[in-house]
């Protein structure tokens, strides 16, 4: 199963990198998550896709239709997504109701500072995926709250019961792709 991810977060020492770096240290028997880069993607621009798209727009989408299934790892900016996710979503969900990423199931992930562990954030992404048609597992959630108090000076999740809820998370989404997917 390949599994796109996107992180939301261009920082160097970015905490919800070093939660993508753990879900692939945890990823299930059978998963291949492989991060997209979103860091290249023009803003958006609907002038920008004609005659076609950019060439690092149609690189990103080719990644993206590769993938059986989504894994986003997001921030909360502003009690929302950071906007360079925005983007990446909005060059996804083109050409309107056509979108490749149309029926594509999904997992969430997050990880802040503060007390809130993103939660606003994701239902925001959450939000957005109705639109878009991508599918995101119903019940399972990761926040990582007070992420400053659970990553070490390397960036590594050292936090157990998040690591649990992580690997739960990602056996979730293996279950759910298997299932919408129409693999059972
Ligand atoms: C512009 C900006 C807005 C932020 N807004 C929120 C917010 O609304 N809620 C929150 O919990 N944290 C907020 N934060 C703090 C982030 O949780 C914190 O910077 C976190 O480390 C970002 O994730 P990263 O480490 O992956 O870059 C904000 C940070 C920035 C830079």
């Amino acid at each position: 199963m390949e599994v796109a991810a996107l992180v939301g977060s261009l920082r160097r020492q970015s905490y919800n990198r070093g939660l993508l770096r753990t879900a692939m240290l945890l990823q299930p028997e059978g998963m291949h998550i492989y991060e997209v880069q979103i860091d290249d993607l023009p803003f958006f621009n609907e002038d920008l896709e004609r005659p076609s798209d950019p060439p690092a727009v149609r690189a990103f989408k080719g990644e993206i239709d590769r993938a059986d299934a989504l894994l986003f790892l997001t921030p909360e900016y502003s009690y929302s997504i950071p906007g360079v996710l925005k983007n990446a979503l909005d060059w996804m969900s083109r050409p309107p109701g056509h979108s490749n990423a149309r029926g594509t199931p999904a997992a969430l992930m997050g990880a802040a500072i503060g007390r809130s562990g993103t939660m606003r954030a994701q239902l925001h992404l959450r939000q957005i995926c109705v639109q878009v048609g991508i599918a995101p597992t119903p019940d399972s959630e990761v926040f990582v709250t007070f992420a400053g108090d659970k990553f070490n000076a390397l960036g590594e999740l050292t936090d157990q019961t998040s690591r649990d809820l992580v690997r739960d998370l990602l056996e979730d989404l293996m279950d759910w792709t298997h299932r919408l997917r129409g693999w059972r």
